[in-house]
């Protein structure tokens, strides 16, 4: 593929804008400046550095953020920063989007993508890709409220009682629940629901990803990562 095709698939700019990136020796390949913007290259595999950056090519691209407080999950937040401001420009210009949303006042465990399969398969209800939350909350956790959380909770807008598959309270108010739904503030309206009520809510597990086992490169809060095959994997899809 030529080097003005591949700049543009990977969300460098228009055509005439990744030609002039190279002709202004921006684009490196193999640590040398190549000023030919129709100098061909297998894309497979295909590494490069535009300006600082390395990148390499991929047809899709799949992101695990840990998400900071205070950053909304929209292009054009109303009061909040956005967590695209958090991604490299080319990514956010080849439109990945949020797998599914974390409230605000949510941290941890976010992915992105430009694979709208992707993005599908992993938030539809069907696919039942587990969530891994920890809540602090406001009281201490009561064994009746851990039994509520299991056995299912009837909200407002959900016709089925809504259950966590496990519930762990790790310290007096503080528990770690698994969930396999992803509706508006599921978490916190679910705890309000037995008695309590989330000071703060930390996701830290998505189906086989996890940011404290391991499974993921680790990720200090604001910082991302491409997830490779394996990763996928954890989460049972297969590009
Ligand atoms: N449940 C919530 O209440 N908030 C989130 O951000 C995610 C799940």
């Amino acid at each position: 593929m030529q080097l003005d095709r591949i700049l543009q698939s990977q969300g460098f700019g228009s055509r005439k804008e990744c030609r002039k990136l190279a002709r202004d020796g921006e684009v490196k390949v193999g640590g040398e400046v190549i000023t030919d913007p129709f100098a061909e290259y297998d894309e497979n595999g295909f590494v490069f550095e535009v300006g600082d950056w390395e990148w390499e090519y991929a047809e899709k691209v799949y992101i695990a953020l840990h998400k900071p407080i205070g950053y909304e999950c929209s292009h054009k937040p109303a009061h909040n920063e956005s967590v695209y401001h958090l991604l490299p420009e080319p990514l956010v210009a080849r439109n990945v989007q949020s797998v599914g949303r974390l409230d605000v006042e949510t941290t941890g465990l976010l992915l992105f993508s430009d694979d709208g399969q992707f993005i599908h398969a992993i938030s539809n209800a069907k696919r039942h890709v587990t969530k891994t939350y920890r809540a602090t909350t406001a009281s201490p956790v009561l064994d009746t409220q851990i039994a509520a959380l299991l056995s299912g909770v009837s909200l407002d807008d959900e016709p089925e009682p809504v259950k966590a598959l496990t519930v762990n309270k790790t310290s007096e108010r503080q528990l770690e629940l698994v969930i396999d739904h992803g509706k508006y503030h599921l978490v916190r309206r679910m705890i309000a629901a037995v008695g309590n009520h989330v000071e703060q809510l930390h996701r830290f597990g998505v189906g086989g990803l996890s940011l404290e086992d391991g499974s993921l490169p680790e990720l200090e809060v604001e910082d991302w990562c491409y997830l490779r095959p394996k990763h996928l994997a954890l989460l049972g899809y297969e590009p």
